[in-house]
């Protein structure tokens, strides 16, 4: 906390004290009315040390707000005023930051306030620790249980219009963060008498009204229920609706936190059906039926009920109606079956439906403890809560009386137990003298109940255990025997002799001592309820019901399981669980809230005074205070208490810069308190006396209203200065700000002004240079200008004497030249003219004709004879030699060539030269052969078999053998024939065969006719008159027409007694076929026709042949 903050006290703005340990003068009256006081201006906490004693102002109070829950949280205990949260804050806090399981222990009898304050306790935790979404689901459901149970556990009673009718502990569990991880449940007895009947006054538990009042119409009527209170039996109802109490709405609150803790709807609905079960059995009476042995013997009146209970939970009907019926007892291996009679069945009902109640009571607590559970194996911390049914004194106390104040006298035990060890062991620790504190301690009472040999309940369970006839009375005449000497048990009839005559105790009674009063109780019943009996024919029945959660509910029923020892006893399971409860809590560190009820009537600003000061009494409230303050009635660490009393000594105030415990020596020496009012702890400062601490307090409150001046006066001055100093700051920086703002406006308009003239400046000398420039600029121009004309001068007047010295200097070389000449001339003059003149002439014609004989050697042209060039004559004079040499040189080269063949080759050219005769420049074809070689004997008739007998006809040297085409004269159409060259004759055969056409002696041949184009068409033309002109003349056409005409031209030629062959070259010429005479005409062809001649009929007299132009 700092320095500044101011500190609170509980001690500040006190309504009577709130720290009982401070009460002055202590007694009873002092106690009584300081609790008054506090009540009636709605103070309904007050501290007695650390335990928290709880008013019940029976109206709600503004005090349980956010705002509140905010105000003490992370606060101190005694820090403010005393308020439950105070506590819940110190146990949580403990809890969560020195790792303490605490458990906070709520007592009080009924109507006092525990289930509110266990409620008031569980909100604050789950306000103040952590949050987030899975937190908060964990907290909702620890809240939610609790509507859950009250609905079943908690019923109107005289004292409190919603007693809890059964114990609860619960252990919440949080991680080492102090967030909650989940809880568990353990509930002790449930007061389960009550499901059959209920005292006057009094209701059954709540969640029958709720279930008939809230359920819709839909709902009661599958559950076979009707909504008027008065059908069933076993709901009272003189008070069926409770003032303030709205069922309805109850209802669907407790549905809606069923299903926010994890019930399942077919669960919901299982657990509505049981409830619904539980009114019918209610219904179902029975009447006597007289039997021949004279016993009566139970019916089941009317089955109505009976039939829709059954219907209800899957029930044979028969099996249910035998039961209350028929009873089978087992015994070693035998089985007997007895008649029940109309009293025993009632009895087995009602066993029925309490069992079936109580034992669904016990299962809601398990599955709510499986929805809570915490899912997490690490180490929790545990905060345990635990509100148990609050010490009762009826009118009429039963067994179930008995247990609950048993219950409480543990608790009582327990309080005792650490209250007075956590105080001793304080003084200890912190090295105080300690002496003890007289004290009522209860132990004797529990050990009357509990003693294992000759308590109570042992002997009660020896009593049900017995065989023989055992009843109440025989349980009661034990009890007379065995306690009668107990200092705290009474009976009319025991050996103690004084309570003889004490006639209010009746004879079937007997009392106990209670720490907290004198309870009567009646032994009726106390056998039963102890023993817990259940027909097994009945558990058997409802075992074979058809309902899930049936079959659970009794276990024992399964045949298979039969189990014929006897389940232990109510007294002895609820001693056991109570004994592992303490065990439990003494393990953790106790807080302690004590419940007390400010009167009877359940009004609110009603003090009784006489209820009020029983309670205090029998809580040991008195004792509680007295053992607080019989060593010192107030400590405090020396930290805090130096914190708040340092303004009382100057040595102190304001800081203390040693140990706190000196400073707080000092302190008191200071104020001068005598030394028996203190003592000095190891970490606190214990004060005896409440006196003195009030007289702390009151030094402290003077003080503090001097300081409070002082502070004002100083926090005055403080702000003032701040304010001026404020103000004067502000100034500063305003006046700072405007100063530049003023010095920023000159600078520029300077820097501007400075600009303006800065510029002009530099105009200004710009221009001068700019000036001056342009002058070096023209006088180096005009320099230039005057030098290049003047070096102009100069070089053309050189130029002029160069030229004059030149033209002197060649007219004297000439002049000499022509002087040496004469000289020389006139020297020689008689030489030259007689032989120089011809011999320089003839040695420069023959030094001309060897460089040109020398030159003509390398530029020879080649050997070929068809090479035509020649080197150029180098003068004009060589033009006839020049021309004679490439003649003489051209005859050589041909000497040359020719006198390389052979005779062969030689005829072949003598062949070609013929045909160059012929035809050279005269047909158009010949260009075309002088590359071909002529071979004469194409087709090799004498090697070829094919020709084997044309060949035997040839008697001489075939010259020429080819297929030409024989022109018909009818289409112009060519067939091949074999064409056949002797010396003597021509012959034409077909190709195929090789037979003879026509074999044509060369005599008798006359003339050949050729076109002067490039066509191979030939006529062959014969005498007038010999044998073979019969047949008429030959047309016909070959490629290699040259050859053929050619040879047959030598042939002619060769033989000596004839004339030679003619020749005719003409593009039109006549043929002779049979009788008429043919004109064969040749044309050029145009483009379109192609590139192959085409002979055509044009007429009889006509064929038309058109050659492709070259
Ligand atoms: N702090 C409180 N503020 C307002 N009303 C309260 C407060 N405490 C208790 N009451 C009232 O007193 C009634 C009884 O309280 P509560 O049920 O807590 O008693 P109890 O001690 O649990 O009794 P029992 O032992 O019968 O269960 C409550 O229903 C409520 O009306
Ligand atoms: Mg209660």
């Amino acid at each position: 906390m700092s320095k500044m903050e101011v500190k609170t006290s509980l001690l500040d703005n006190m309504i009577g004290v709130g720290d009982m340990v401070l009460l002055e003068p202590l007694s009873e009256e002092t106690f009584i009315g300081n609790l008054r006081k506090r009540f009636e201006h709605n103070e309904i906490y007050t501290y007695i040390g650390s335990v928290v004693i709880s008013m019940n102002p029976y109206k709600s109070l503004p005090i349980y707000t956010a705002d509140k829950v905010e105000e003490y949280r992370n606060r101190n205990f005694y820090e403010l005023s005393p308020h439950i949260y105070a506590l819940a804050d110190e146990a949580y806090r403990s809890l969560r930051d020195q790792d303490k399981d605490q458990c906070i222990l709520i007592t009080g009898e009924s109507g006092a306030g525990k289930t509110e304050a266990s409620k008031l306790v569980m909100s604050y935790v789950a306000a103040v620790c952590g949050k987030g979404q899975e937190v908060n689901k964990v907290k909702e459901q620890l809240l939610q249980s609790n509507p859950v149970l009250e609905a079943f556990g908690n019923a109107k009673t005289v004292r409190n219009d919603n007693s809890s009718r059964f114990g609860k502990y619960m252990d919440i569990e949080f991680d080492f963060k102090g967030d909650p991880l989940g809880g568990v449940i353990s509930n002790y007895l449930l007061e389960k008498s009550r499901v059959v009947k209920q005292p006057r006054g009094e209701r059954n538990f709540h969640i029958f009204y709720q279930l008939l009042s809230g359920a819709s119409d839909d709902t009661l009527k599958k559950l076979k229920l009707d909504r008027d209170f008065s059908k069933y039996n076993y709901l009272s109802l003189d008070s069926a609706t409770v003032n303030g109490l709205d069922d309805a709405a109850n209802f669907r609150t407790v549905r809606n936190a069923m299903q926010i803790v994890g019930f399942m709807e077919d669960e919901l609905q299982s657990v509505m059906e049981l409830v619904a079960a539980v009114l019918k059995l209610g219904n179902i009476e029975f009447k006597p039926e007289s039997r021949v042995n004279g016993f009566d013997e139970s019916r089941v009146k009317d089955k109505n009920d009976l039939k829709e209970m059954c219907e209800l939970l899957g029930i044979e009907q028969s099996v249910l109606e035998r039961a209350f019926s028929y009873r089978t007892v087992e015994a070693k291996m035998e089985k007997v079956s007895t008649t029940l009679n109309v009293a025993q069945a009632y009895y087995a009902r009602d066993a029925l439906a309490k069992n079936l109640y109580s034992r669904m009571f016990s299962w809601l607590v398990t599955r709510i403890n499986e929805s809570i559970k915490a899912q997490t194996k690490s180490r929790k911390k545990v905060m345990g809560v635990l509100d148990i049914y609050g010490f009762e004194i009826f009118e009429d106390n039963s067994f179930e009386q008995f247990i609950i104040n048993y219950c409480n006298e543990k608790l009582q035990q327990i309080f005792i137990e650490l209250t007075l060890r956590e105080e001793q062991e304080e003084y200890v620790r912190e090295g105080i003298e300690w002496t003890n504190i007289e004290y009522f301690n209860n132990a004797i009472i529990c050990d009357l109940i509990e003693n294992n040999q000759n308590g109570i309940l042992a002997m009660l369970d020896e009593e049900c255990l017995r065989p023989g006839t055992v009843t109440d009375e025989t349980f009661l005449d034990k009890l007379n025997t065995i306690c009668a000497e107990h200092q705290h048990f009474e009976s009319r009839l025991s050996k103690n002799s004084k309570f003889l005559t004490d006639h209010s105790l009746p004879h079937s009674c007997f009392r106990i001592q209670h720490y907290a009063g004198k309870v009567l109780y009646r032994v009726e019943g106390f056998v039963d309820k102890n023993n817990d009996l259940l027909y097994r024919d009945l558990s058997q029945a409802m075992y074979k019901a058809n309902h899930s959660l049936m079959k659970l509910l009794f276990p024992e029923g399964n045949p298979a399981k039969v189990n014929l020892k006897r389940p232990p006893t109510a007294g002895f399971q609820f001693k056991a669980s109570v004994g592992t409860l303490m065990k439990n809590l003494q393990t953790k560190n106790p807080n302690y809230i004590r419940c007390i009820k400010p009167n009877d009537k359940k009004a609110s600003q009603v003090f009784t005074d006489s209820l009020v000061c029983h309670q205090v009494r029998y809580l040991g409230l008195m004792e509680n205070v007295r053992v607080r303050r019989a060593g010192y009635a107030f400590r405090q660490a020396y930290e805090p208490c130096l914190e708040r009393y340092k303004m009382l000594c100057k040595q102190t105030w304001p800081h203390w810069k040693g140990p706190a415990r000196e400073g707080v020596e000092v302190l008191l020496k200071g104020l001068e308190v005598p030394e028996e009012e203190f003592a000095y702890g190891r970490s606190k400062i214990f004060i005896r006396n409440p006196r003195t601490l009030f007289f702390l307090e009151e030094k402290r409150r003077q003080c503090l209203e001097d300081l409070a001046t002082l502070i004002q006066k100083i926090y005055r001055g403080w702000k003032c200065r701040t304010h001026f100093l404020l103000l004067k700051k502000s100034q500063v920086v305003v006046s700072a700000w405007y100063r530049r703002y003023a010095q920023q406006q000159k600078y520029k308009k300077i820097k501007s002004s400075s600009i303006v003239v800065q510029s002009f400046i530099r105009g200004w000398k710009a221009r001068k240079i700019l000036r001056e420039l342009k002058y070096q600029k023209r006088c180096k121009e005009a320099v230039t200008t005057i030098s290049a004309y003047w070096h102009g001068t100069q070089a053309r007047r050189e130029l002029k004497r160069l030229k004059e010295e030149a033209r002197r200097k060649h007219a004297v070389a000439v002049i000499w030249a022509y002087w040496l000449g004469l000289k020389v001339r006139r020297e020689y003059r008689k030489f030259f003219r007689a032989n120089a003149g011809k011999k320089i002439y003839e040695f420069t014609i023959q030094k001309i004709m060897q460089k040109y004989f020398l030159g003509l050697k390398n530029t020879m042209p080649s050997m070929s004879p068809i090479d035509k060039t020649w080197p150029a004559r180098p003068y004009l004079f060589l033009d006839g030699t020049h021309q004679e040499l490439r003649r003489i040189f051209h005859l050589w080269r041909c000497k040359k060539y020719r006198s390389q063949f052979t005779e062969e080759k030689k005829a072949i050219y003598e062949e070609k030269l013929e045909a160059s005769k012929i035809f050279k420049d005269k047909k158009a074809l010949y260009p075309s052969s002088v590359g071909q070689p002529f071979k004469g004997d194409y087709l090799e008739i004498n090697k070829n078999p094919k020709y084997q007998k044309l060949n035997s006809v040839m008697d001489e040297k075939v010259l020429l053998a080819d297929v030409v085409n024989k022109i018909n004269r009818a289409n112009g159409k060519g067939a091949p024939r074999i064409f056949l060259l002797t010396k003597k004759k021509f012959v034409l055969a077909d190709q195929k065969t090789g037979q003879v056409k026509a074999s044509v002696p060369l005599p008798d041949l006359n003339s050949v006719s050729v076109s002067t184009q490039s066509d191979g068409f030939f006529a062959l033309k014969l005498k007038e008159g010999t044998p073979s002109a019969a047949k008429g003349d030959f047309l016909l056409s070959s490629d290699r027409l040259i050859e053929i005409i050619t040879k047959l031209h030598r042939t002619g030629a060769a033989s000596a007694e004839r004339e030679t062959i003619g020749v005719d070259i003409s593009d039109e010429f006549l043929v002779q076929f049979k009788q008429d005479k043919v004109c064969v005409k040749f044309i050029q062809a145009g483009p379109k026709n192609g590139n192959s001649v085409a002979c055509k009929r044009k007429n009889n007299r006509l064929l038309e042949v058109s050659v492709p132009s070259p």
